[in-house]
């Protein structure tokens, strides 16, 4: 065995060639493996007693990409390009042998080899839509070549995966290698050899482009298919041109058309959050003092008080990955409501072809209910999700410090109540953690898991591996009211509050938001919502347009009017009656409603966030600035092309958001505006959130 870079190596047997690339933890295509693969190539050619080369990787996976780090810095020779370039024109046969998953750059190596055989459970995909990002290295113009463009646009504009299987079916891998993949690689190469097979190019094919040529509604069909997940998104759209651009254009031009595309994508503001997030998201894992050794407490049994919307949806994250969970409530009928719920959620998915009849039966099965707490002795994670009272919690915990067993762990669902005061009433405050899913909590990604002072560096890391296996991103926080997701959330509520007493209506404070990318502004956010939480209708006294509103019964979607007016679909519509309301709440609160631009009402409601962040982040609340980017991201729809708000203050110049904090500070005279002492001192020494 020889050595070509610290990143490959190659041996031969009986005229076989084996290039073995050894990159963990992904065996990403850094500069040694890119010149360890250009290198062993020339090497075969050059030497006539090889007569075929495998491509084959060591450790987890074959290739699973570009080396992502490598990106936005100076280029290192030898590029992907022309290392591909020569494995496309070797003389001699070059079989990939793959396992693990063959991703984008990965995926584009093995699409330059005449052949491609996998183990069972190997699995394909050009995943750089994910980072804003297309396939630059041919990608485009060979996956539709293999797997026709239908399928192809399917992957490339998700970047969904596909396994061995159906790869196989597709054409795209020539065989699965039952066992051991080195020998059945070699056998395969062989093969090629004895049964002189000719070196076919992907590049030469055109038989599966034929009839998208003759169907070029296709491309318009997807882009309306995916329209509303990706609003805002450049990638998808710059993806379904490059392939377009391989059924309409010869292969050299097509490629030249990608290499175009890309370089646009790959210089834009978009790849360059889409990026930075990717490792945002790892990092979030990482928690600085809780050592990787430290001891996980097993979670085979999960209880859950409360089966409201809350309960209900915690519940159904455990029994999508097989774990049982018993939901406790007061009443029968509380509890049968919300058992039927869980029910009706599973079979509106299954309707919908995505869980199998049997799923629905297989989860229901998971998930019991009781009226009994004490049935939640012999759970190992018990997860309280009753509503924001902190007495009730209080009691609570009480009980079930009595009831739970040694070692289980007392978590709280709480979005904003400090965790150290419901520790307090149990005889093991270690064992208690905040767990904050978000609404819907079966669907949205993200888990904000409160330390409290006392929590056991053992629930921790506990809590940690718990969210990534019900398939959560977790954040750790600290103790602060709202934590760090509603906490910066209240900011932005303030202003866009505030705005419409100055003279902008709610439809066009949503507007501003929606087209920076938001799932929706913070007026229909509140009646998403309902406008009632928290409001008491015995003391209220139309102290804020909100008390305004539930007093005359507009709580929000619920009552079919709030801030909008709702038709039978719930689609909003501005509403007149309410303007009339806040023009009137206006003046007799002393205002002087005036014309409020598109830019004053994203500066007013997003940089305060920014400046909350800076806070959140000097008071250690959160570890990182990213983690507070990974929270609104997963938390509250913040659109990854623009990172989260700490990249997007970062991408703005913090001087730039500092000075027009205080802009708006000496306008208003509101605190929200005083720049954090943090962002003051980054400003001044020009560097930003990304380089604490
Ligand atoms: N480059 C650099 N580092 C990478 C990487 C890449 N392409 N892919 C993963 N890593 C790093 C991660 O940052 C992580 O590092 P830390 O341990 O320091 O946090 C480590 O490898 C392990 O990654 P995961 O935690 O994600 O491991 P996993 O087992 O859960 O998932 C994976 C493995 C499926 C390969 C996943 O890492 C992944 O999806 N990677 C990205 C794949 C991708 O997007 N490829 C396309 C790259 S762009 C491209 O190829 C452009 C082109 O056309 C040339």
């Amino acid at each position: 065995m020889t050595a070509l870079t610290d990143m490959a190596d190659l041996s031969i047997e009986d005229g076989i060639a084996i290039i073995t690339i050894d990159n963990p933890p992904v065996n990403a295509l850094s500069q040694g493996v890119r010149q360890g693969i250009k290198d062993g190539v020339a090497q075969c050619l050059a030497d006539d007693s090889v007569n075929a080369i495998v491509l084959i990787c060591a450790g987890r996976t074959f290739i699973a990409g570009a080396d992502i780090t490598e990106f936005g810095g100076p280029p290192k020779e030898p590029g992907l390009h022309p290392t591909l370039a020569d494995m496309e024109n070797s003389s001699k046969p070059i079989i990939a042998a793959i396992h693990g998953t063959a991703l984008g750059g990965g995926l584009e190596t093995a699409l330059v080899c005449n052949y491609r055989v996998c183990d069972a459970g190997a699995r394909f995909g050009l995943p750089e839509v994910n980072l804003g990002l297309l396939p630059g290295a041919g990608g485009t113009q060979r996956l539709p070549r293999m797997v026709g463009p239908e399928k192809a646009l399917q992957m490339v504009t998700s970047g969904a995966q596909i396994g061995a299987d159906e790869a196989l079916r597709e054409g795209l891998v020539d065989e699965i290698v039952a066992n051991d993949l080195r020998a059945g690689a070699i056998a395969f190469a062989r093969k090629v050899l004895t049964e002189k097979r000719p070196l076919t190019k992907i590049r030469d094919r055109e038989d599966k482009l034929i009839a998208a040529r003759e169907n070029p509604e296709l491309f318009d069909k997807v882009r309306k298919s995916i329209a509303r997940k990706t609003r805002g998104f450049l990638a998808p759209e710059y993806n379904i041109r490059c392939i377009e651009a391989a059924v309409n254009l010869p292969f050299e031009e097509g490629v030249k058309e990608e290499r175009k595309l890309f370089m646009e994508l790959m210089t834009g503001s978009q790849s360059a959050a889409q990026q930075y997030f990717f490792f945002a998201e790892r990092q979030a894992a990482k928690i600085p003092d809780v050592p990787a050794d430290t001891p996980e407490i097993p979670i085979n049994k999960v209880g859950v008080i409360g089966a409201g919307t809350m309960g209900g949806g915690i519940s159904m994250n455990m029994a999508n990955v097989g774990i049982p969970v018993i939901m406790v409530e007061t009443q029968q009928e509380a509890l049968d409501h919300g058992l039927g719920v869980i029910r009706k959620n599973y079979e509106n998915t299954a309707s919908k072809g995505r869980i199998s009849a049997q799923d629905v039966k297989d989860r229901c099965g998971l998930i019991s209910g009781s009226l009994d707490l004490s049935e939640l002795a012999d759970c190992d994670l018990i997860i309280e999700a009753v509503f924001e009272n902190m007495e009730l919690k209080r009691e609570i915990f009480k009980k079930l410090d009595e009831i739970a067993k040694p070692g289980a762990i007392l978590a709280s669902n709480t979005s904003a109540l400090n965790i150290n005061e419901i520790a307090a009433v149990t005889s093991r405050p270690e064992a208690v953690i905040g767990l904050h899913f978000f609404s819907p909590a079966n669907v949205m990604k993200l888990l904000e898991i409160v330390r409290g002072d006392k929590s056991g560096k053992d629930v921790i890391k506990t809590c940690m591996a718990f969210a990534k296996r019900i398939k959560k991103t977790a954040v750790l926080v600290g103790v602060c009211p709202g934590f760090v997701g509603n906490r910066i959330l209240a900011k932005r509520q303030a202003q866009a509050n505030q705005l419409i007493l100055e003279g902008a209506l709610p439809h066009e404070v949503d507007k501003v938001l929606f087209e920076f990318g938001l799932p929706m502004g913070p007026f229909q956010m509140s009646d998403l919502a309902g406008l009632d939480i928290g409001w008491n209708k015995e003391t209220s006294k139309g102290e804020t347009i909100r008390d305004v509103l539930c007093e005359a019964d507009r709580r929000g979607q619920k009552t079919g009017t709030g801030f909008y007016d709702y038709d039978k679909n719930r689609v909003p519509s501005p509403s007149p009656v309410v303007e009339k309301l806040i023009l009137e709440f206006s003046e007799k609160t002393g205002h002087q409603r005036r014309e409020i631009s598109e830019d004053e009402i994203l500066e007013r409601c997003l940089y305060p966030m920014i400046n909350e962040g800076a806070k959140i982040l000097d008071e250690g609340i959160a570890i990182r600035a990213s983690d507070v980017d990974v929270t609104w991201v997963y938390g509250y729809g913040w659109p990854v092309y623009r990172g989260g708000p700490m990249h997007y203050g970062d991408s703005l110049g913090l001087d730039k958001v500092v000075a027009t904090l205080r802009k708006y500070h000496e306008m208003t005279g509101n605190a929200d505006f005083e720049p954090a002492p943090l962002m003051v001192r980054l400003a001044e020494e020009g560097r930003g959130f990304k380089d604490l």
